[in-house]
């Protein structure tokens, strides 16, 4: 047994680490080792439960309905606030997108007339939004933003119309750090009949306690429902978050039942069946002990990291913050204003400081529907346990910074250019075997968690989405291909 474990401990050294603030993104530390002890312990008392039958195994409603009641009270929901918890961020945003879909079909008679509904979402909306549109089959509406990748609401306002089903905001944005405009895009959601989510996976634990944030919880009219993860800024292992809808005939829509097989009468409040209570119990057993002051001063250290990076990227040239972030996330871009000698790429800056032990977030240069592109840019997910870290982290930014200064950014335009002469695009893909020669072309075939990334950033950049999709599709895929 000794033996076993040994390899999974020599297995995770290659990880990168998961505790002490050098990863920024991914992992969420309080710094509290002792709510980690709480977490496994909790995680381990309830590891044999199914979570499927809450009749059969009761602690699993009783630990649910307690973990809703506090994310109800922290989001202002009143008593008509109710919800689930679901496995993750992508769960309850699928959800969120499923419940709106049946509703608007209820309400539309839509398979009657062939009409199909419209998910309505600013382009910084999270990914999982375009996985929901394609698994529950809505037409996409992407709302582009401005550069500084913030969506204007009358731009999302413009759209409404009777075939959305739903309409997503979210606080805040993951690539920008931006809290959408929710008040007015919820109101006039409201005046069209049309649902609003509000994302906040992201931010959902944080912005509570973050004191001059804009309202924009169920205290919002016109929000109809909010997702908030508990596997991120409720620092609990994965596999949890929370989905709350106004109104349970709206939450109920999320369910799905069934008498019509001969086993088991099914009754799923989420996409999965059978379901590990750990995460829940992890995740129960922290906001026990953590309650409304212990997340208060959570974000509290949460908000002295925000200050003390932006204040430091303030004084570096060349790097500047993009937009105005509200909450536990930052992008840094290169300055547009500044001269190209003068400019820090944020993909350089990136392996820079991976090179140095600390990771922040590639984001790729995006251009959208319309023709305006939304910068590179490289994403801070800040945590409380950076505030202990954050003289090196600073000192570590203005380094790395120097390093890379007035250093071109990767260019992907020969590697692309090589790939379309194969005759590769959007509508021609390369299957498997093409895939991986071509990423073995580009240097890219090897992923090790502290390699380089600005190349494959910018060949990511440069090429049809399609064929960036299918060549990181098969990154990811030969990943775990037994040898
Ligand atoms: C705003 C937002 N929504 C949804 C998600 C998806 O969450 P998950 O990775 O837990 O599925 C994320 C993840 O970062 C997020 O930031």
């Amino acid at each position: 047994m000794t033996g076993i474990l040994d390899r999974l401990r020599n297995l995770r050294a290659a990880d990168a680490p998961t505790h002490g603030g050098r990863v920024l993104a991914y992992v969420y530390d309080a710094g509290v080792p002792e709510l980690d002890e709480l977490a496994d312990a909790a995680a381990s008392l309830a590891r044999p439960v199914n979570a499927l039958d809450p009749t059969v195994f009761p602690s699993v409603a009783v630990m649910e309905r307690e973990v809703l009641g506090f994310v109800r009270r922290a989001l202002h929901g009143r008593r008509d606030v109710v919800g689930s918890v679901t496995s993750g961020g992508t769960e309850s945003c699928l959800l969120a997108v499923k419940t709106a879909r049946d509703l608007w079909r209820a309400e539309h008679g839509s398979t009657a007339s062939g009409r199909r509904p419209r998910l309505l979402v600013p382009a910084t909306a999270h990914a999982a939004f375009q996985k929901a549109a394609r698994l529950f089959d809505l037409e996409l509406d992407t709302v582009p933003c401005r550069p500084d990748g913030a969506v204007a609401a009358e731009d999302v306002i413009a759209r409404m119309d009777g075939d959305v089903a739903l309409v997503v905001v979210s606080a805040p944005a993951y690539p920008s750090g931006a809290l959408d405009p929710i008040r007015a895009v919820a109101a006039a959601a409201q005046a069209h009949g049309i649902r609003c989510h509000v994302d906040a996976c992201f931010g959902g634990l944080v912005l509570p306690w973050w004191t001059d944030a804009p309202a924009w919880d169920f205290r919002v009219t016109g929000v109809t429902s909010i997702s908030a993860d508990l596997h991120k800024y409720g620092y609990a292992p994965k596999g949890v978050s929370v989905l709350l809808h106004r109104g349970r005939r709206q939450h109920r829509a999320q369910f799905f039942a069934t008498t019509r097989w001969p086993g088991y009468p099914v009754v799923n409040p989420t996409l999965l069946g059978s379901k590990s209570a750990s995460p829940l119990a992890a995740s129960w057993a922290i906001v026990q002990r953590l309650g409304d002051s212990g997340f208060a001063e959570l974000t509290a250290s949460i908000r002295r990291v925000a200050t003390g990076i932006r204040s430091e990227v303030d004084g570096i040239p060349g790097l500047v913050v993009l937009g105005d972030p509200v909450g536990p996330a930052l992008a840094l871009i290169a300055d547009p204003t500044a001269m190209p000698a003068l400019r820090v790429d944020p993909h350089r800056l990136a392996d820079e400081l991976a090179r140095r032990g600390w990771r922040i977030q590639h984001q790729p240069g995006f251009v959208q529907a319309d023709g305006t592109r939304l910068p590179r840019s490289a994403h801070l997910t800040l945590t409380p346990v950076l505030e202990r870290e954050l003289g090196g982290f600073r000192r570590a930014l203005v380094q790395a910074a120097d390093a890379v200064r007035g250093r071109p950014p990767a260019d992907g335009r020969a590697l692309a250019a090589a790939v379309r002469a194969l005759g590769y695009g959007a509508r021609r893909v390369p299957g498997p075997a093409a895939a991986w020669r071509l990423l073995r072309l580009a240097g890219a075939a090897r992923a090790t968690s502290d390699r380089p990334l600005a190349g494959l950033m910018a060949l990511v950049e440069e090429l049809p989405a399609p064929v960036a999709e299918a060549l990181l599709t098969e990154l990811l895929a030969r990943l775990s291909e037994p040898r």
